[in-house]
């Protein structure tokens, strides 16, 4: 079994795809990518679990290749969730009644985080992280970490980002059934932008996609901290839906065709040659034109880039921040997607993919892997910032409400 304080693992339970890291710490904060396992996904739609057996046994092998190239047993993990039933609430609340110019302890600033989402009307909603981006002492905002100063009133404002109970349930019972003690759940859009954005970017302010296959996780961070989350349903399978229907054609020949031919701007593909696409019934074959091929995947992206610059507005921002915005996600992989979304983003576009480098090797380096690469930081960076590790990955404020959500849990499961 793996002594968890030297080893770090990540799920990422995609559409596409089912990838485990196991990850190996030096204690300052690097890790070393040991074993990567990635099998092709069953049993996931738009992000969420519609077959759990299948989500199930695609764990498993995942693990299980993992484990082979890595050397080691694992048993608990990191794992990403989305879909569309995810959703947040940017809250604040104070606590008055203290001693007066008094010093905060860190239970002061549990209590008073506990306080944006126990008063809250979060419905039905499970509650997955309380993300404290600003402090106030004394009704002066700014505060970056209150603990150990003098205060009368301790304010903060949080970023609470909940899910819809069964699609967690259902989620984290195939990893049960495959035999995962589940360390912590992290919402995708938050795991991706941990590979991929810059500290300046986040501070300056900026949007992010993970461009899937079922999904498209946003995020947008303002001033160093998450400020909106939000997961559109739509990714690379819609668009080889879409090539499958203009076609009439199937899906394994619309995904082959969209990956060697794809393009997102149709007029860069004039004078190109038609290609063969195999058809339904007596209809064996098609010629169809590289360009009305890419008219098909241009419209589709066209929309789900104006989707994208509408979350802005649903962010209750003016315009778009001045960091722009970094694509990630398998589907960012689309030629002529960054010059697509130039024309349509006011502001800079690029495609965020994961550095390779000594500790993480060169196959990941591809922004497909950023949800994995950055549920694998993530664990790590925040046990760290914790400092006081429970089995070396104690609860940070981040996801100090984890703790309690799976305790909850457990006595669910064993009750
Ligand atoms: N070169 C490429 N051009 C266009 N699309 C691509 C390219 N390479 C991969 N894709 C698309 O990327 C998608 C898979 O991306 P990714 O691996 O990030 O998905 P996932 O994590 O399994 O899904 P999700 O996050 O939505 O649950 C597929 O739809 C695939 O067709
Ligand atoms: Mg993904």
């Amino acid at each position: 079994m793996v002594r968890s304080e030297t080893y770090h693992v990540a799920i990422d339970v995609g559409t596409t795809k089912v990838c485990t890291l196991i990850g190996r710490s030096d204690g300052n904060g690097d890790v070393q990518v040991i074993g990567v396992g990635t099998v092709p996904s069953r049993g996931m739609q738009k992000g969420m679990v519609s077959n759990l057996s299948e989500v199930q046994q695609v764990i498993q092998s995942s693990i299980r290749e993992a484990e082979a190239q890595a050397g080691v047993k694992i048993s608990s993990a990191y794992v990403g969730i989305t879909g569309s039933h995810i959703n947040y609430v940017n809250s604040r609340a104070s606590l008055d009644n203290r001693r007066h110019n008094s010093l905060v302890g860190s239970g002061d600033v549990a209590q008073v985080v506990q306080a944006c989402y126990a008063d809250r009307n979060i419905g039905s909603n499970r509650v997955l992280h309380v993300i404290p981006r600003d402090y106030s002492i004394d009704g002066n905002w700014g505060v970056h970490d209150p603990v150990g100063m003098y205060a009368s009133t301790i304010g903060v404002e949080s970023h609470v980002v909940m899910a819809d109970p069964t699609s967690v349930d259902n989620l984290v019972e195939a990893l049960r059934k495959a035999g995962v003690k589940l360390r912590g759940l992290v919402i995708e859009p938050l795991a991706s932008a941990e590979a991929v954005l810059s500290e300046d970017e986040r501070d300056i302010g900026v949007v992010m996609v993970d461009m899937g296959g079922g999904t498209s996780d946003v995020s947008i961070f303002l001033e160093g901290s998450i400020w909106h989350t939000s997961v559109i349903p739509v990714g690379g399978f819609q668009i080889t839906r879409d090539i499958s229907i203009a076609f009439s054609t199937f899906s394994l020949a619309a995904e082959e065709a969209k990956l060697k031919y794809g393009h997102a701007i149709p007029a860069a593909m004039e004078d190109q040659e038609d290609l063969r696409l195999p058809g339904f019934g007596n209809q064996t074959f098609s010629q169809v034109s590289r360009q009305s091929l890419c008219e098909v995947i241009h419209d589709r992206v066209d929309e789900l880039l104006r989707l994208i610059l509408s979350e802005v507005n649903n962010a209750g921002l003016d315009s778009a921040p001045p960091g722009g915005l970094v694509l990630t996600g398998g589907s960012s992989k689309l030629p002529g997607l960054e010059e697509l979304a130039s024309s349509i983003w006011p502001g800079p576009v690029r495609i965020g993919v994961p550095t390779a480098s000594a500790w993480v090797p060169q196959d990941l380096e591809d922004p497909a892997f950023s949800t994995a690469l950055g549920l694998l930081f993530w664990d790590v960076r925040h046990s760290r910032v914790d400092g006081n590790a429970e089995n070396g990955n104690g609860i940070s404020k981040y996801s100090f409400l984890m703790k309690h959500w799976l305790n909850n849990l457990t006595h669910r499961v064993h009750a």
